[in-house]
């Protein structure tokens, strides 16, 4: 099939809304796991002009698909299924009976989990891949996008074997990592920086060609490398985005005590374009789902291969040192928390996502709560989920109401909403006029205009 296909949706990101893909040739792909990265993966697939069935064993998540409810939140991503769904490229299984037989690429996307001990659990990478190889019916391309350790394809592939040796010849193993960004998944996908291929065969190679030709077309770079290169360059990435973050945090607290500025120092560092000014935002620091696991089993794969990283190590305790300067600012300005009533703005682990696994804004409120504060939070999107991790957090439905009657307000999570608040109707209704914030989305004039004592991070107090 050539043609060419604009896309509808007008909740596409930016210029995406006006853009066009030719299509190249129709690829059958399959994808195993519906969760954030194989969802948006099938769908933007089916964008891209492929035959994309998604696969889930959660079968009430393959109902809402099929009802057009995404299960969870990712801006223009319900809009995209739909419209795809509505061309009849992109369908939805709750089998591999049903969804693999007749498919030439089958990606897995399901959970990589951390053990107790940090490494990565790749049972369900295994179970899937077993899974599907029992269903294949021809040659058959697996293809790993969730982040697993260097060696994953190499064992998967050995084990597929065993399960089918009849398909010596048609079963191919390759890495294909994804680097989407929740919140911003559509458009990480369809204009990603660069795709990456690793395979070690040229017929699988050419697949993967064949799949990204629309995007490639459009002058989006390809890299290809053996599958361990691969494998390892996705972990290598999200390690070094969490350093840079890490790396801001420790310039914050040194100019907190040498009473300079990290926005400025950030902004001196990014202009130099062999550091870049992206990342290196200090705050309450990182999480989510990919970091803190991301980090923990490169740490742990790198043990395992008989080498000490310790750098990896002092990432993660900077990042956690971020969560206790801001208790120590709470504390500095309130003295004793107990009876002490703190509002946090903001509980998802960044903006534009209702993700909160691994939220800076829900370990703070744990703190908080041990040591006798009340916390009272708000988010736009993610204060049901806040209720369930931390049930004696009072969730919010305003960020008026959660300040109400409040000693301090924290800044959690930078969400736009928040930089357009009536800061002197908000002076009015707390108990103190005290915001400490944890991700320097306030300036100080605005602040203090208002009437209130501002602690920012890593900036030095304005006299
Ligand atoms: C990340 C990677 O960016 C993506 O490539 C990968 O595939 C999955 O993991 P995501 O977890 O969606 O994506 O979030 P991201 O936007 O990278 O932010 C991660 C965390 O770092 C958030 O908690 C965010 O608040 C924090 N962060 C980010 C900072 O604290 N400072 C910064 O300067 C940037």
């Amino acid at each position: 099939m050539a043609a060419a296909y604009r896309c509808k949706s007008r909740l596409l990101p930016g210029d995406l809304d006006d853009w066009t893909v030719g299509l190249g040739t129709v690829v059958r792909v399959a994808v195993v796991g519906t969760g954030h990265v194989g969802l948006v993966t099938a769908s933007t697939l089916a964008y891209l002009g492929h035959d994309v069935v998604g696969l889930d064993n959660d079968p009430e998540k393959i109902r809402l698909l099929k009802a057009g409810t995404a299960p969870f939140f990712e801006p223009g991503l319900e809009e995209l299924v739909a419209e795809m769904k509505a061309t009849g490229r992109l369908t939805f299984a709750e089998t591999v009976e049903e969804a693999v037989p007749g498919r030439e690429v089958v990606f897995i996307c399901v959970g990589t989990p951390a053990r107790a001990s940090g490494e990565a659990n790749l049972v369900a990478v295994e179970t899937a891949g077993r899974e599907v190889a029992a269903q294949a019916t021809g040659r058959v391309l697996l293809v790993e996008k969730s982040t697993v350790p260097a060696g994953t394809a190499r064992r998967l592939k050995t084990t597929l074997l065993r399960e089918r040796p009849d398909l010596q010849a048609e079963i191919g193993v390759a890495s294909n990592p994804e680097f989407l960004r929740e919140g911003k998944a559509i458009d990480d996908s369809l204009r990603p920086d660069r795709i990456l291929i690793g395979a070690d065969d040229d017929w699988a190679f050419e697949m993967l060609r064949k799949l990204y030709e629309p995007l490639t077309a459009q002058g989006v770079p390809l890299i290809e490398t053996d599958i361990a290169t691969a494998e390892l360059s996705k972990h290598a990435s999200n390690a070094f985005l969490a350093l840079k973050i890490s790396y801001a945090n420790a310039l914050a607290r040194m100019c907190e005590k040498a009473g300079a500025d990290v926005l400025a120092v950030a902004e001196v560092l990014g202009s130099d374009r062999r550091i870049g000014r992206a990342f290196l935002n200090a705050g309450l620091g990182y999480g989510g789902y990919c970091f803190p696991k991301d980090i923990q089993a490169f740490e742990r794969l790198a043990g395992s291969l008989g080498y000490d990283f310790p750098l990896l190590t002092e990432v993660v305790k900077i990042n956690e040192q971020a969560i206790d300067a801001t208790l120590d600012k709470i504390r500095d300005a309130l003295w004793n928390l107990e009876g002490k009533t703190v509002a946090l703005l903001g509980l998802a682990f960044k903006p534009g996502t209702d993700d909160v696994r691994f939220a800076p804004a829900l370990a703070l409120a744990s703190r908080l709560i041990e040591e006798g504060a009340t916390c009272v939070g708000y988010d736009p999107e993610a204060g049901e989920g806040a209720a369930r991790e931390v049930p004696a957090l009072t969730i919010a439905s305003t960020p008026y109401e959660a300040a109400r009657g409040a000693h301090c307000v924290v800044v959690c999570t930078e969400w736009d909403e928040f930089k357009t608040l009536d800061l002197a109707k908000l002076k009015e209704i707390v108990a103190y006029p005290i915001i400490v914030d944890g991700r320097n989305l306030f300036d100080y004039d605005q602040v203090e205009l208002a009437g209130f004592t501002y602690y920012p991070t890593g900036r030095p107090p304005r006299v």
